[in-house]
């Protein structure tokens, strides 16, 4: 059987979930249930990270100990999650003591392998990114680049990963892994980094104490970062559970913002090697959501939350939105009003008129009882084009097409009633054909949404009459037309999306 463990970026607690953070965790889910339909064991992780200077300087400001902000907040996390209808199978949070222990022995193994010295640090960090600048990196006027922040200098005894040693084997493993990073443009932001030459990197501090201490030195606690990675490989069960770990491991499809990109494909894959174990193999990096032009962030006051939006779009709605008009990959600007146009063209125009129209007319011409489809239906072969157009795009990390395929299917069948126009003829076995086979369109369409939108396809199932969950068919089988066996009772109901107004 096929393994898939997919991991979103563990969230810094100093934050509140936003678009964003939901983008990257909306996309895990629904590739981690694409996966389930395919019969494939899937793991799917998100978490926080919990730890460094600013989350505990976030806490000061907030009169609250680290831990206390970190429990607060990873809350709001879960609460986000659990409204999203997020299907984690695991939620780490660095502060947990499993963490600290993979940590310790990762990080052991690094040093026992001779992959870290002793030396002095000082430069400009930003403690928003949780990164030292070297000058050349800094924005005009000493800024942070990312931030426009001040950033502080800092000096202290620090351990050095020697990350200078990696690059060759980095660049062989890109060559060796074309699909290493995606989509291809992330890929070469990664290559260009290594290319551009890799200096050792400071991976503890003694200036802190709000970390997990190094086992060989307790003086010292590790950077965040050199915590914040190894969640991975903790929740796969790395230093506690070795059967679990060589089980997930290192088949591991780690999604990103490319603001961390950095750390994923140069840092990361590097300490996995100095540390003994395979890389991970994938890590697929997509772009910003943009307010106003902008990133969103705490100082630009243009934060936009799940929760501002799931009470008018609902849940499928606020999920289709994001899977649909975010390309993954791009950065892309959030519109409310794009966000409704879509909701009304494809979930209440297009799907949910489709369902609204096929058992109305179930009702006037077949007595409320929903005939078969015909094996030689026109629709047939477009069924299969898109199950296959779908499948693949979900295999690229690439939602937006293969929703975008599957709605082909959707359209199609709308487009046959209307041809038909089955509502004006007298009932009879041509009419009984193609409400048949719209009715298999809905059966089918009802399955390859579902990683997408988590409430309807199941409504949409028990109106045909189905008594299943259609999240739990297996592809492709669930896929190939002429499932919908005909002879059950179809139910007329409210509307499935009602229409938005702009
Ligand atoms: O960087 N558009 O955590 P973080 C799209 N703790 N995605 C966005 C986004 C936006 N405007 N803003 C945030 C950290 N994200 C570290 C990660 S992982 C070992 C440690 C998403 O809370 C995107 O996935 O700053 C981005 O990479 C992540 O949130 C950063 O979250
Ligand atoms: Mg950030």
């Amino acid at each position: 059987m096929a393994r898939f463990y997919v991991t979103t970026p563990i969230y810094y607690v100093n934050d509140a979930p936003h678009i964003g953070h939901a983008y990257t965790t909306v996309t895990a889910d629904a590739l981690a249930r694409w996966h389930r339909l395919l019969g494939d064991e899937v793991k799917f992780l998100t978490g926080t990270d919990e730890h460094g200077l600013k989350v505990k300087r976030s806490a000061q400001s907030n009169g609250l100990t680290p831990l206390e902000q970190a429990d607060r907040y990873s809350a709001r996390f879960r609460d986000a999650w659990a409204l999203l209808d997020i299907s984690n199978d695991d939620y780490i949070r660095t502060t947990e003591p499993r963490h600290h222990q993979a940590v310790r022995a990762l990080m052991q193994a690094v040093y026992d392998n001779g992959w870290i010295t002793l030396g002095t640090y000082e430069g400009r960090y930003c403690v928003d990114c949780e990164a030292y600048y070297s000058e050349a990196d800094l924005a005009d006027g000493g800024l942070c680049p990312v931030h426009k922040r001040p950033v502080d200098l800092m000096k202290e005894d620090n351990y050095f990963f020697r990350l200078s040693a990696f690059a060759d084997r980095l660049l062989e493993w890109y060559e060796a892994n074309p699909a290493a990073v995606t989509p291809e443009p992330k890929r070469n932001e990664a290559l260009g980094l290594v290319r551009g030459g890799l200096q050792d990197i400071s991976v503890t501090r003694t200036s802190l104490d709000w970390g997990v201490r190094v086992p060989w030195d307790e003086s010292h606690v590790f950077y965040v970062w050199y915590d914040a990675l190894i969640n991975y490989a903790t929740a796969a069960g790395y230093g506690s559970d070795g059967a679990s770990f060589l089980r997930w491991w290192p088949a591991v499809h780690h999604l990103i913002g490319k603001d961390i990109l950095r750390f994923h494909c140069v840092y990361w894959p590097a300490l996995c090697m100095a540390a003994g174990i395979d890389p991970p193999s994938h890590v697929a990096v997509h772009g910003f959501l943009l307010v106003g032009g902008e990133k969103m962030s705490k100082t630009a006051f243009n934060q936009i939350s799940p929760a501002d939006l799931v009470p008018v779009f609902g849940v499928d709605g606020y999920r289709y939105h994001f899977l649909r008009d975010q390309q993954f990959g791009p950065d892309g600007e959030f519109s409310y009003e794009a966000m409704v146009a879509r909701y009304n063209a494809d979930l209440a125009n297009n799907l949910g008129n489709l369902l609204a129209r096929v058992s109305a007319v179930v009702h006037t011409k077949c007595g409320g009882t929903g005939p078969a489809p015909r094996a030689d239906s026109a629709l047939a072969p477009l069924a299969a084009e898109v199950y296959e157009a779908t499948a693949q795009a979900w295999a690229r990390t690439a939602p937006s097409e293969a929703l975008e395929a599957t709605w082909r299917l959707v359209r199609a069948a709308n487009a046959a009633l209307e041809a038909a126009e089955p509502w004006k003829a007298e009932p009879g076995p041509e009419v009984d054909a193609v409400l048949g086979d719209a009715l298999e369109v809905l059966r089918i369409v009802a399955v390859l949404a579902s990683p997408a939108l988590t409430r309807a396809p199941a409504e949409i199932w028990r109106r045909i009459g189905l008594d299943d969950d259609p999240a739990l068919s297996r592809l492709p089988e669930a896929a190939a037309w002429g499932g919908y066996p005909g002879g059950l009772a179809v139910e007329k109901g409210a509307p499935l999306f009602p229409r938005l107004s702009a």
